[in-house]
């Protein structure tokens, strides 16, 4: 069938009731719709555990049975596609991000092609239902945080050709260009209230690239500039309700309605503290109501799943589940941007931050030019008096 905005899989039709003839109609749907699941940290998992060597034996994914995911769970999970992380943590952040988000990039490419019976790493709705066909996990990538890009829109251009197809703007960190979640906290002190001019330029490269605007981790005020400032429907790869747990990584109600009329996607998250809000483990009925409540407020084409699987330290729900998908509307606003120059306007060199940078590119910088050169004009006249 045909990928339709944000429908691959209405949460009407999961399987969140034990009886077993609920559980046949929601495999019967599962293997004739891809569920595709917004967020998963496996390749997190591969650096820590193994430092993206995936040619060390216990590395084997079929075989892998101490982390929420390997390959014989997604099979009997049924999930048709998977948003991979390429997660970097904040403290990365003007150091070595970059590097560090080819590098997680990378082992996901090296997954796909070290299991190509399992996975197919794919960058497009035709891509997610060829991988369907053959039966494999069609996998997508996602990059966590807005740090990773180093405020270089270059860089962001460059994670698009290598299959990137979402980017949250924040992890747990501002970046110079936008605030996180924890700005409504007490932890952190607002910086830029959403979105500054330069994350606006950001939002609008990534609608005319064709790479969705993921707001899981963002403060409410950066939800609200990017749902006024993107083009396309923006998603929340892995986010719950705020009405039914009132943790700032969850949703609030009025964002919910704003995501309503624009159109968008709330994948739903597993993590105990975001759906029961405690450590206890939270249950399937928990999920049901915020996957309930997510239809109610911001319609059922909102629905998704984003599981978190791997990204959480406590034991979840043991099934993976799928979620939605946003590429045909977000593919509609790229052929409408097609004519549009690439943004290339660096970020102000007074926004960097960090002390180990250079400047090349910006002329009017002291530090452009080798210190030990002294400009001519002042050289000759000192030469001239020492001759005299
Ligand atoms: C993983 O282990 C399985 C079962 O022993 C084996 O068949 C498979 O070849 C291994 N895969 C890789 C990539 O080593
Ligand atoms: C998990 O995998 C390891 C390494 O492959 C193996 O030694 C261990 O017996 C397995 N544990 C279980 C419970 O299957
Ligand atoms: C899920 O957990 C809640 C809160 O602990 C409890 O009230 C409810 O009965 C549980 N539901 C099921 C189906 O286990
Ligand atoms: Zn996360």
């Amino acid at each position: 069938m045909k990928p339709m905005l944000c429908g691959y899989l209405l949460v009407s039709i999961f399987p969140f009731c034990s009886a077993e003839i609920y559980r046949a109609k929601a495999e019967r749907i599962m293997t004739e719709t891809p569920l595709i699941d917004g967020h998963n940290d496996l390749p997190w998992q591969l650096l820590k555990k193994f430092n993206n060597r995936l040619s060390v034996a216990p590395a084997n994914l079929t075989l892998l049975n101490d982390t929420h995911t390997n390959i014989p769970k997604l099979q009997s999970g049924h999930v048709g596609g998977q948003f991979w992380a390429a997660y970097v943590p904040c403290d990365t952040q003007n150091k070595d991000a970059v590097k560090r988000t080819l590098e997680q990039i990378d082992v996901i490419h090296r997954m796909c092609e070290k299991y190509p019976e399992a996975f197919a790493c794919v960058t497009s709705s035709t891509g997610i239902e060829d991988a369907f066909q053959a039966k494999k996990v069609a996998s997508l990538i996602g990059v966590e945080g807005g740090h990773s890009l180093d405020s270089s829109l270059g860089a962001l251009r460059m994670f698009y050709r290598l299959g990137v197809r979402y980017m949250t703007l924040t992890h747990s960190c501002n970046t110079p260009w936008v605030d996180n979640w924890l700005v409504d906290t007490d932890q952190e002190q607002p910086v830029h209230n959403g979105l500054s001019q330069f994350g606006k330029r950001v939002v609008w490269e990534m609608n005319r690239l064709g790479m969705l605007v993921d707001l899981a981790h963002v403060s409410v005020q950066t939800m609200e500039d990017a749902l006024e400032v993107s083009k396309a429907p923006v998603i929340f790869s892995h986010s719950s309700a705020y009405e039914l747990c009132r943790n700032r990584r969850n949703v609030p109600d009025d964002i919910l309605r704003r995501v309503n009329q624009k159109g968008g996607l709330v994948m739903v998250n597993f993590y105990n503290m975001y759906v029961s809000c405690n450590k206890a483990a939270a249950n399937l009925s928990q999920v049901a109501d915020h996957l309930d409540h997510i239809k109610k407020v911001a319609g059922s084409a909102a629905v998704g799943f984003g599981g978190d699987y791997d990204g959480v330290s406590t034991e979840t729900l043991a099934r993976p589940p799928g979620a939605a998908g946003c590429f045909a509307a977000q593919k509609r606003v790229r052929d409408s941007l097609s004519q549009e120059p690439p943004d290339d306007e660096p970020i102000a060199y007074e926004e960097l931050e960090g002390q180990c940078r250079t400047s090349y590119g910006y002329p009017s910088r002291a530090s452009a030019s080798p210190p030990s050169m002294l400009p001519a004009a002042l050289i000759v006249p000192l030469l001239y008096s020492l001759l005299l």
